[in-house]
């Protein structure tokens, strides 16, 4: 592993605030409210979400229909950008549920904010933490979910562990992130601004189920998201070359 984990986290702090603060930028990965259509959320879902969210969306999937929320759950959004995923969350686990979005970037998590206070929910949060080391208690969260954000992490064990910790028992990962087809060469592993884009820390697919099994977790359902484009035509050869594409994961809790 030649990544160095404090210049990485630079690069994607400077990445996500761009997208937060100019969410009408060129990026190499789709962005906004077509991106969310085409993933398949549900657009009289998204009307209820405040647009300066759905704007900065930046997820890679949809994993939503995995499984269904239920009134009452508790939800951990992981990275949760601008909130856009964590707002769907909280109109389907209602009044009685709760959501916890957090994200390592300042400017989402603030534009995240300023959202809530332009929405009527009261049943949503967000605070800024790492993924590798969650602020929260074992076994406080029926649900983690996440989009875009674990191929991001260079130590993807301990993401998990720490996933696996906070879910009560019986809970249930359900997220969508980047794969390839075969494993990358160490020149894209190494670079911090492909990693940045999604495609330097992806993992083969085959090796990154075994890792989440790994961490004590059964697969229940993969499916693949086959509508994800990479938007800028460099990003785009390298994710025909890897095969590089996106998948929704529902994994529950051993
Ligand atoms: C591709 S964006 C997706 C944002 C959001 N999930 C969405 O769907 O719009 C990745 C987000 O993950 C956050 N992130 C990346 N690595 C993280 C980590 N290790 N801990 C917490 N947040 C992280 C970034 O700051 C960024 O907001």
């Amino acid at each position: 592993m030649g990544i160095d984990l404090q210049e990485l986290r630079g690069y994607i702090v400077d990445m996500y605030s761009d997208v937060a603060l100019l969410p009408r930028g060129k990026f190499h990965f789709p962005t906004g409210r077509p991106l969310l259509e085409l993933l398949g959320y549900a657009p009289e879902l998204l009307d209820k979400i405040p647009i300066g969210a759905i704007e900065s969306f930046a997820g890679v999937g949809y994993h939503f229909g995995l499984e269904p929320l239920k009134e009452g759950e508790r939800v951990l959004d992981l990275g949760s950008g601008a909130g856009t995923d964590a707002f769907f969350a909280a109109l389907h686990v209602g009044a009685a549920g709760s959501v916890i979005g957090v994200d390592m970037t300042d400017a989402m998590l603030e534009k995240a904010q300023e959202n809530l206070e332009l929405s009527s929910l009261s049943n949503v949060r967000f605070q800024k933490a790492y993924a590798e080391s969650l602020p929260f208690d074992d076994e406080s969260f029926d649900v983690v979910i996440s989009n875009g954000v674990i191929n991001l992490s260079p130590v993807k064990e301990t993401v998990f562990a720490e996933i696996h910790r906070v879910l009560a028992p019986g809970g249930r990962l359900m997220f969508s992130d980047i794969v390839t087809g075969v494993e990358l060469p160490d020149s894209i592993r190494d670079n911090c601004a492909l990693w940045a884009e999604c495609i330097g820390g992806a993992q083969e697919s085959q090796r990154y189920l075994r890792l989440i099994e790994k961490a004590n977790f059964t697969i229940e359902a993969t499916s693949q998201n086959e509508r994800y484009r990479f938007a800028q035509d460099s990003t785009l050869s390298a994710a025909e070359k890897f095969r590089v594409h996106s998948i929704s994961i529902l994994a529950h809790r051993n």
